[in-house]
């Protein structure tokens, strides 16, 4: 924990009452409430979590301004275009760029848990092949709980350290067998000779009728999506996975929870609805329309994919996507394709409007990334589990973060009662 080196002094009522203040490493200085009801009776109000920090952490920083995002230090731009996803992981759960026989280890580690105990796949069978992958990522990862008994106990390190990589190694295989079982077609089994991203793509399009070569610009394509949704500080679902383990519930449980909040459109399911909007849209005459939907307060239509809490600049993760998008479609040999048109149109007249840009609304991570996915061959139902898949990481690190601070308390919100005050129970012949 820093250590306070100012205080702030809050008056109430006659009384004045100091605050610490702590300063970090990089942003903004925090102000330890911790003891605010204790000493002076009264809560802070901030719904939506818009100026609290939850929690102390050393994983990833982001500069909302600058439009800046650190993994441990390092500018995502740099691990998108140098590292690779597996490399990151380690950044992210160990703190540091490994050496190359610790890469190779941790890599092995992880290739050797890729495979699903074999009885989870009747549990793939109970869903209608109509079910959404997410509602089958939900529901399987939550069941990893009911299979992998000896690494649910959180107060033992290395069964923590256990679950963590068998997280991160079978999330692609529970997210491959979902669109598999969505499609119809037989499960296809993790390959141990295969990089991470070559094996989720095998498991997802190939068929035992015929030999799958991986594309290798496809592989590398999908590998930077894992890497640039890696983690992102104390977002919607981190924070479902920090608040859930803080009761002490078992880590599969915890992700669970992680899965079902990314799942949300305001969130991570942004991705596919936002491809869903760009379809909409069609053509680039039809924009000016959906711009005006997207402004009109009457209208609860937003523009998917932009906007963010915290970026109040270009999210960097989505310059980077749309550098991709055009490498991948080019190389894939797709030109003019009408989807990406109309993105980039859309992402022109947007940020020539002033009600985008006074409120400082621009892409974020999910503009770009359905566009890609889609040339890849998913379907717009695969976006999320994708994104859960790539997040998984950080969901862990995050956790594995909380659950080894000595701080770590169940987290118990308060609120602003507008409720009754207390009546008496009226019989219902008096009511
Ligand atoms: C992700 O937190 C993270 O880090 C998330 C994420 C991660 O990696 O984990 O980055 C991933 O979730 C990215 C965001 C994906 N969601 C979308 O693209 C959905 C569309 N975006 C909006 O729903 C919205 O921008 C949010 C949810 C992303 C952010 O909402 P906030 O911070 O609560 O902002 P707000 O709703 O208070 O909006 C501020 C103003 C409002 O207008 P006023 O009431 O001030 O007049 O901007 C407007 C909003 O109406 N606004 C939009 C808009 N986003 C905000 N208007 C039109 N289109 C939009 N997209």
């Amino acid at each position: 924990m820093a250590e306070s080196t100012k205080n702030a002094t809050l008056q109430l009522d006659g009384k004045s009452f100091d605050l610490p203040i702590f300063s970090p490493t990089v942003g903004p200085d925090v102000i330890d409430i911790r003891k605010l009801y204790a000493n002076a009776g009264v809560f802070t109000y901030d719904p939506g979590f818009t100026s609290t920090a939850a929690c102390d952490s050393t994983i990833t920083f982001i500069d909302g301004d600058k439009g800046e995002l650190l993994h441990r230090g390092y500018p995502i731009d740099q691990l998108a275009e140098k590292s690779h996803y597996l490399e990151v992981c380690y950044l992210l759960l160990y703190g540091d760029l490994p050496s190359a026989q610790a890469l190779e280890d941790f890599e092995n580690r992880v290739t050797n848990h890729t495979m699903l105990h074999e009885q989870m796949q009747y549990f793939f069978r109970g869903f209608r092949r109509d079910a959404h992958p997410m509602a089958i990522m939900v529901g399987v990862v939550g069941a990893m709980s009911a299979f992998y008994h000896d690494s649910t106990d959180i107060t033992d390190a290395w069964q923590r350290e256990v679950a963590s990589i068998r997280l991160i190694a079978k999330m692609p295989t529970i997210a491959a067998w979902a669109y598999k079982y969505h499609t119809g077609q037989p499960f296809v089994y993790p390959r141990n000779d295969l990089d991470y991203a070559s094996n989720f793509l095998r498991m997802c399009f190939s068929v035992p009728a015929e030999e799958y070569e991986v594309n290798p610009i496809l592989s590398r394509a999908m590998d930077r999506i894992f890497t640039l949704h890696a983690d992102h500080e104390q977002n919607a679902s981190t924070s479902t996975v920090r608040l859930a383990s803080s009761s002490g519930a078992n880590p599969f449980a915890c992700i669970a929870a992680g899965v079902a909040c990314l799942w949300g459109p305001a969130h991570g399911g942004a991705n596919q609805a936002c491809l869903e909007m760009l379809r909409e849209i069609g053509t680039p005459d039809r924009i000016p329309e959906f711009i005006d939907r997207a402004k009109d307060k009457n209208d609860p239509f937003r523009l998917m994919g932009f906007g963010h809490r915290v970026y109040k600049n270009f999210d960097p993760r989505a310059k980077v996507m749309k550098q991709s998008a055009d490498e991948v479609l080019d190389l894939l040999g797709i030109e003019n394709n009408p989807t990406l048109q109309v993105a980039k149109e859309l992402e022109v007249a947007a940020l020539a409007d002033p009600y985008f840009t006074e409120k400082k609304l621009f892409p974020n991570v999910d503009f770009y990334s359905g566009i890609i996915l889609e040339a890849m061959g998913f379907p717009t139902s695969m976006f999320t589990p994708i994104f859960a898949l790539s997040r998984t990481v950080g969901w862990v690190s995050q956790w594995k973060e909380m659950i080894g601070d000595p701080q770590n308390k169940i987290g118990r919100p308060r609120q602003l009662y507008l409720g009754s005050t207390a009546r008496d129970y009226t019989d219902i012949e008096k009511r």
